[in-house]
């Protein structure tokens, strides 16, 4: 699909692909029947179990690669700060990841920057904030104005010119 689309697209996303890496497995465990709960259709793809030697960078890889082809996808990704898997998530191309806190952040990042990602913190964070935040992310549309599709494109741009340096 044309990155033009992409950028104005305002249909919700209802298709949510989740991974966290050890310091964020029990988050996502919680999360995980929750959405299910709320009607989405949840796609895990790990970790499965609790090893401290697993990178959050190849969960981020995953879900950021599926979210970059896949326009009816939101990615859900939490690791021990959130930072890391935001990081490494928007290196992949049309990805942009959001890492929230609240839910003030998870509102601008949809309404503003469109974000098709949100990272989690999974530790000294509550379970129950953590679900009202990944809620108000999932269920705010895009505004769609000019304005903030421009400066959507001037991401696209950047993103664009990274390899120059
Ligand atoms: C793992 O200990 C931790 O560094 C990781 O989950 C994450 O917080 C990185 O950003």
């Amino acid at each position: 699909m044309a990155n033009h689309k992409r950028l104005v697209a305002e249909e919700l996303r209802s298709h949510v692909i989740i991974a966290a890496d050890h310091a964020g497995i029990g988050l996502k465990k919680y999360l995980v029947p929750k959405l299910v709960n709320a009607g989405y259709a949840v796609e895990d793809v790990g970790a499965v179990r609790i090893d401290p030697n697993d990178d959050y960078p190849d969960y981020a890889a995953k879900v950021a690669r599926h979210v970059a082809r896949d326009d009816t996808a939101v990615g859900v990704l939490i690791c021990g700060t959130g930072a890391g898997m935001a990081m490494a998530a928007n290196k992949i191309p049309f990805v942009r990841a959001a890492f929230c806190m609240d839910e003030f952040e998870a509102k601008m990042s949809r309404e503003h920057n469109d974000a098709n990602i949100i990272t989690l913190r999974g530790r000294r964070f509550s379970k129950s904030k953590a679900w009202r935040v990944a809620r108000i992310f999932l269920e705010t549309p895009f505004y769609g104005e000019p304005r903030h599709v421009r400066r959507i494109k001037k991401i696209a741009k950047i993103e664009k010119a990274r390899k120059k340096r």
